[in-house]
């Protein structure tokens, strides 16, 4: 089928990348020209595993390519995905003015019917107005639209995996003709008749996932509750991580345990810094919003946020138990990215310690994997390095704060012999207590002793 992609991040990019490679031929559009120049020269503008094989797959095969002018990436397809940001306001609400702009570029360029999707995550009750904002815009011409929700739900790190391997594909629909145009757009995901770049050309059998049809409004809900429930599992693990500080347990063995339930399940239950990233966030600050906008108070969910915002003071109260006055010590920061395997750093727990450490007269320096060169544009006067143990030099304690594997294979004998003081504070629980202690490190992690 013949798709066009508008927005080119995270999302945009493995969605048009991935549906080429499932053999379907993309256009993708976005605004910022840098990026479709960077694109149409070969390169790829995020860090992602798989991502630059499959886009040079798709672009040898001819099915995928990249215009800045979106009216033609807009013609191009009979369905097009918007994958554009929606940040927050600084009320928490959700930012539709991308979506806005897109649909009144769709209700200009187009010159036949369109399939117009929703994959950047909305509140609910957008599907409905972007229906009525491609009518208003579009008043005069005889083009129709429908809309559709198909939130995504793939994780950044994993993301090509997560896309071509989906739990479930959720369609918010207000025809069936758009469900089953769905449906043949991930035809080629739900059979598995794709060559599969994350297992050497071929899926694995079993777990195929589920195509479920929905409302508009569901399918958007769906999207806000899930990220939703995912924060508030880590809050609530974070929370168990304070408990067991002052009670004197372990959390790894209560949250390892909890997760043994299958009603639990283990997945985000982690203590540690807390959630960042552009999603969890931004989405669970939207679903405030919204909730209270309608009438409903998610008190458990406002309690969510202001724990995850506790989780730095907590790791500062640490910070000066352990290294007293912070002003002039040299503090080496492991990790950026606001989680491990990939190089984004929006809402970054780690850069907020960066910020509080320079605030407080730190001499900080950082290294991460992918995320360096972000983090170089925000905070100039942090010492970069690319080797963990030229970042370790000299310094007076390490702080972990994102869980890259790099980090958690470190040569802890040998970081030790550079280091001007023995002093972890992991702000990841990477590390076992009693080996650290054994090699002769000061160690403090959350809720562990
Ligand atoms: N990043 C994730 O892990 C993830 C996962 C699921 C859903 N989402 C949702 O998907 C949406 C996009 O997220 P992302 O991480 O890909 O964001 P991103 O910032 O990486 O990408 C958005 C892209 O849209 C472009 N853009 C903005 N306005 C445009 C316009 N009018 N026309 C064309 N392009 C435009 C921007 O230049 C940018 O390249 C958000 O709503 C997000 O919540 C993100």
């Amino acid at each position: 089928m013949r798709l066009s992609v508008i927005g080119c991040g995270y999302v945009g990019l493995v969605t048009g990348a991935c549906l080429a490679e499932a053999g379907h031929e993309v256009v993708c559009t976005d605004i910022d020209q840098e990026r479709i120049a960077k694109l149409n020269a070969g390169g790829v503008p995020i860090y992602e595993e798989h991502l630059e094989q499959i886009l040079a797959s798709a672009r040898k095969a001819s099915r995928i390519s990249y215009t800045a002018d979106a009216g033609e990436a807009i013609r191009a397809g009979d369905a097009i995905f918007i994958c554009v940001g929606t940040p927050p306001k600084d009320s928490g609400e959700a930012d539709l003015s991308a979506i806005d702009n897109v649909a009144r570029q769709i209700a200009a360029e187009a010159r036949s019917p369109k399939l117009v999707i929703e994959k950047s995550t909305v509140p609910a009750r957008t599907g409905l107005e972007l229906s009525r904002a491609l009518s208003a815009y579009s008043r005069g011409s005889d083009v129709k639209f429908r809309v559709a929700s198909n939130p995504e739900f793939l994780r950044e790190g994993t993301a090509v995996g997560d896309f071509f391997h989906p739990d479930r594909i959720v369609v918010g629909v207000e025809d069936p003709s758009s469900a089953t145009e769905l449906k043949e757009i991930y035809r080629p995901i739900l059979e598995k008749t794709f060559r599969c770049p994350v297992h050497n050309g071929t899926c694995p059998p079993g777990n195929k996932a589920e195509f479920l049809v929905t409302t508009i409004n569901s399918a958007e809900l769906i999207k806000h509750a899930s990220n939703s429930f995912l924060a508030l599992k880590i809050s609530y693990a974070n929370v168990i991580a304070d408990l067991c500080e002052k009670i004197g347990a372990n959390v790894d063995e209560v949250t390892h345990a909890m997760g043994l339930d299958t009603r639990i399940g283990g997945q985000f239950l982690k203590a540690g810094l807390g959630y960042g990233g552009f999603c969890f966030p931004k989405d669970v600050q939207a679903f405030v919003y919204l909730s209270s906008k309608v009438g409903v108070d998610f008190e458990i969910l406002k309690a969510t946020e202001r724990v995850n915002k506790q989780r730095i003071d907590r790791f500062f109260e640490k910070i000066h138990k352990a290294l007293w006055v912070v002003k002039g010590k040299r503090v080496a920061v492991l990790g950026l990215a606001f989680k491990a395997n990939t190089d984004d750093i929006r809402f970054s727990p780690a850069l907020e310690v960066v910020k509080r450490l320079l605030e407080e007269g730190a001499v900080v320096q950082a290294t991460d994997p992918e995320a360096m060169s972000r983090a170089k544009a925000l905070f100039p006067q942090v010492n970069y390095h690319k080797d963990p143990y030229d970042v370790l030099c000299e310094a007076d304690a390490a702080l972990v704060c994102t869980e890259w594997d790099v980090f958690r294979k470190l040569d802890w004998d040998r970081a030790g012999k550079v280091m001007a003081r023995k002093l972890v504070i992991d702000g990841r629980n990477l590390y076992s207590p009693q080996s650290m202690r054994d090699k002769g490190f000061e160690y403090f992690s959350f809720g562990r002793e």
